[in-house]
Order: structure tokens, then C-alpha cells, then sequence
């Protein structure tokens, strides 16, 4: 059946097992979307919605992109699929020149994943098979944050910190991760950009390197502004300090843009708005505006250097590779990504919005149920108080504010708000009065 030809709702709902989702509460009372273009989402219930999270954080140039479609429509009439294993095609080339114009100090080399878990378990490996290609296979430890999200598979989830995705999993993690604390202290309220506060908290990787040898440590992996854990922007001076530590021990820093990347900071890179520049930068998601899959690992060109050396002439250098690394019509995608990111001048619009949705964001901080709101760039994360237990507060407003027309990403009772970057104010406007539309609407019902 075509797609256009799909009833809006199916005839059974229980054979698909939704991936993080109360699967008994929506197949109960579901939300389906059934259309998509520009800043608005429809659903089945015929309602228009304003999407307040860019889809997952991956669709910031809006949906139904014309220049996209036909790119990707082209190239699977073209060719559909080439080998990415000791043969190629000439788009994925040309795509890596691209991002290592964009890509900070010389990270320019770049291996293609499947998604942000396979990029970040990727650099995983690739800081391993770094370190044994200079002679140091002893560096067999990771340090991650808490309250990190890198992503799902086995690697990623072992460096992230967000409890409930690890706790169930805790038999089967890599051996040998560490985690600092997280950035997030009592005093951090209500504030816009970088607090103050908290750059000490990097000292907890120097802790680390004295209790466990810093020798040991293969990479050190943050997200330069955690992202689905609700937008905890780093301290000033605290990504500067890891930096440094690293440095001193040998450790190589990864940065997971996964989510910060592409201009989400107000510049194209986190790296670049806070000015430090890491070994190693994950990618995914707004990579292709979200439209098909693909990761991307951006890696300084003197570790590619150190690989390629170490490899007697015509070996394979490093085993590793998808079916999907860097396939025909991701890397279309791609392709049109930046050409719309060039033509649409789309990185100086983000810059110029980023006061007025800063500041329209605090504009939530008078309503009872709030008890917290921080941002950086276009994004912000508001935390809801309290409601009898964990994680309510956020669904019941998610739920909320779905039926009012605004569609967003809520991470237990954090609220993330990301605008697409084709966001103009009246956008944003709109996007605040649904908020608070839905917020209220929530905090009446908690009263009857
Ligand atoms: C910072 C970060 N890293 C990695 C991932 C995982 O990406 P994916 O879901 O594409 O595997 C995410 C997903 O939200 C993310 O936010």
C-alpha cells in the first residue's frame, strides 16, 4: 500500500514495539503524525502542531525540504547503493571535503556510521586502535559524564550517564568506564549561556586520572552541552580544564555534537562557541536534516596519520565499517544539507535568532509548575517540579502541550525545546504561547 493510502490509524497497534515509549499509555490513546512540512506537523486527529524540538534535535532546516527530496530521489535513480568496503563512489568523498571545511583545528579526516550511537562507538574504537597504532595498548579506559546520553548500543550506552538507560544493562557494559560528575549544581537557576559557576567539576577527571593512571585513560567523552538529559550548559572554564587535563595525561577528548553540531550553539560547532577544540567530534542527525540515517566520526588528521603508518602497504588499516557507512543516498542527503546550509546562509540565522528565543524561553519562568529553565544557542531545557513521582510532571506536560499544537522532546521531567533554524520570530512567538498554553493547562489539571 502506498503511503497515501494509509488509514491515519492502523488496524492493530500491537505488534510494533516502540522504542522508548510508554508502549501500554500510547497505544491507549495514541499520537501519530501523519504529515510534515516546514515548521508543522499534522496529526491524526487532523490538528496542526508547531514542532518545538526540531523532531529529535535532526530536522532544524524543517520539513519536506524540496532541495532534499530530489537530491535523494536522483540519487537512488542514479545509484542506489555502492559498496563502502575497498570501493566507493565519488559523493562521499566530496561530502567529507565539505564537513572538514566546517569541522574545528584540523579534524579532517571523516569516517561515516549509521547514526550517533555508531559514531560515538566508533570513535571508541578508533581512540583504541590510535593508541595501539603509537605503541600504547594499556589505555584501555573511557571516562564519560553523568547524566550524558551518547546513545544505545553497547560502547555508547557505557559512556553515557543517564541512569535508567544503564541500569537494566549494567551485566553487559565495557569494562573499565569511569564517570565524572555531572555540570548541573544547585545554584545553576534560571540562567541563559554558561553559569558562573561549577568549572572545578572538571577536576574530577584529574581525580580520576590520580585514582586509576591516567596512562590508562584511552578518551575522555562529553557532550559540549548535554543535550537529552535537558540542556545543562558547560561552566565557563570547565571545557577549557578538560582540555587541559587531557593534555597533560595523553587522553584524547571527544566531543558528541550529535546534537550541538550544525549550528544548534549559535555556531556551527559547540567546539567553536566555546573555543576548545577536542581530538575527536561525533555527528549525526542534522547531518541530513534527519531524513535517513547517517553518523559521522571527525577525526584530527594526525590520527589517521598515526593509523595509516602503522599499517604495512595495501593492509586494511582499520577494521571497522558498515553496510551503511556512507551510503549513496545519506550522503545525497548530505550534500543538499549543506548546500541549503550555504544558499539559505543558514548558520548567521541561527546566530541572529538565538537572543530572541533566549530570551522568549525565560519569558516561562512565572509559571508555578516551573522550577527551572537553561539554554545555549536554540536550545533550552525547562525542568517541571516535582509531581508525586519522577518523570510525571514531564509526561503529563509533553501530553499537555501535544494537544495544544506544540510538539517537543521531554526527558523525564525536563522539557528540551530546540526550534528549527528556519524558526523566523513569529515561530518563536508561537511556540512560547503553546507552551504556556499547555504548561497551564497541565497545572489545572493537577488541581481537579
Ligand atoms: C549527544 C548524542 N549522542 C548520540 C546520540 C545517539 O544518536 P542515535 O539515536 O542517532 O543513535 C544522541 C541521540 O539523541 C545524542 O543526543
Amino acid at each position: 500500500m502506498s503511503s497515501e493510502n494509509r488509514p491515519s490509524v492502523p488496524n492493530s497497534l500491537n505488534e510494533h514495539w516502540m522504542p522508548f515509549t510508554s508502549n501500554r499509555d500510547f497505544k491507549a490513546n495514541p499520537r501519530l503524525i501523519t504529515e510534515a512540512k516546514g515548521v508543522y506537523l499534522k496529526t491524526h486527529h487532523g490538528k496542526t502542531q508547531i514542532d518545538a524540538s526540531s523532531g529529535l534535535f535532526c530536522n532544524p532546516l524543517g520539513h519536506g525540504r524540496e532541495e532534499i527530496t530530489e537530491a535523494v530521489t536522483k540519487q537512488l535513480k542514479t545509484l542506489d547503493y555502492a559498496q563502502p568496503f575497498q570501493q566507493g563512489f565519488g559523493g562521499s568523498f566530496e561530502l567529507a571535503t565539505k564537513i572538514a571545511k566546517h569541522t574545528p583545528g584540523d579534524l579532517n579526516k571523516i569516517f561515516y556510521t549509521i547514526c550517533g550511537s555508531t559514531a560515538v562507538e566508533t570513535a571508541i574504537k578508533i581512540a583504541i586502535a590510535y593508541h595501539r597504532a603509537k605503541g600504547d595498548s594499556k589505555r584501555f579506559r573511557f571516562v564519560g559524564r553523568e547524566r550524558a546520553y551518547h546513545g544505545m548500543n553497547i560502547g555508547a550506552t557505557s559512556v553515557g550517564g543517564m541512569i535508567n538507560n544503564v541500569k537494566t544493562f549494567a551485566s553487559v557494559l565495557m569494562p573499565g568506564v569511569l564517570h565524572m560528575r555531572h555540570t548541573h549544581l544547585p545554584e545553576h537557576k534560571f540562567i541563559s549561556g554558561q553559569p558562573d559557576t561549577g568549572a572545578e567539576l572538571a577536576n574530577d577527571l584529574e581525580r580520576i586520572c590520580q585514582n586509576f593512571g591516567g596512562e590508562n585513560i584511552a578518551a575522555c567523552i562529553v557532550e559540549p552541552v548535554a543535550g537529552s538529559t535537558g540542556c545543562l550548559v558547560p561552566p565557563k572554564g570547565y571545557l577549557e580544564r578538560l582540555r587541559e587535563i587531557c593534555d597533560n595525561h595523553g587522553i584524547l577528548l571527544i566531543f558528541d555534537e550529535v546534537i550541538c553540531g550544525w549550528g544548534r550553539m549559535g555556531s556551527v560547532f559547540a567546539s567553536q562557541e566555546f573555543g576548545v577544540v577536542p581530538d575527536m567530534m561525533t555527528l549525526a542527525k542534522a547531518t541530513t536534516n534527519g531524513v535517513v540515517p547517517m553518523g559521522v566520526v571527525a577525526c584530527k588528521d594526525e590520527m589517521y596519520d598515526a593509523l595509516m603508518d602503522s599499517s604495512p602497504q595495501g593492509a586494511i588499516e582499520l577494521f571497522h565499517g558498515y553496510t551503511y557507512s556512507g551510503i549513496p543516498v545519506s550522503v545525497a542527503a548530505a550534500l543538499a544539507v549543506q548546500e541549503i546550509f550555504e544558499k539559505d546562509d543558514i548558520f548567521n540565522k541561527v546566530k541572529g535568532m538565538v537572543e530572541y528565543f533566549q530570551k522568549s524561553i525565560f519569558s516561562l519562568k512565572d509559571l508555578d509548575s516551573v522550577a527551572n529553565i537553561r539554554g545555549q544557542g536554540l536550545m533550552a531545557g525547562i525542568d517541571m517540579k516535582l509531581n508525586t513521582k519522577p518523570g510525571k510532571a514531564g509526561f503529563e506536560t509533553f501530553k499537555a502541550c501535544y494537544d495544544v499544537g506544540v510538539n517537543f522532546k521531554a526527558t523525564g521531567d525536563c522539557l528540551i525545546i530546540a526550534p528549527q533554524f528556519i524558526c523566523e520570530k513569529k515561530h518563536i512567538d508561537e511556540i512560547i504561547d503553546k507552551l504556556r498554553t499547555g504548561i497551564t493547562n497541565y497545572q489545572k489539571n493537577q488541581k481537579n
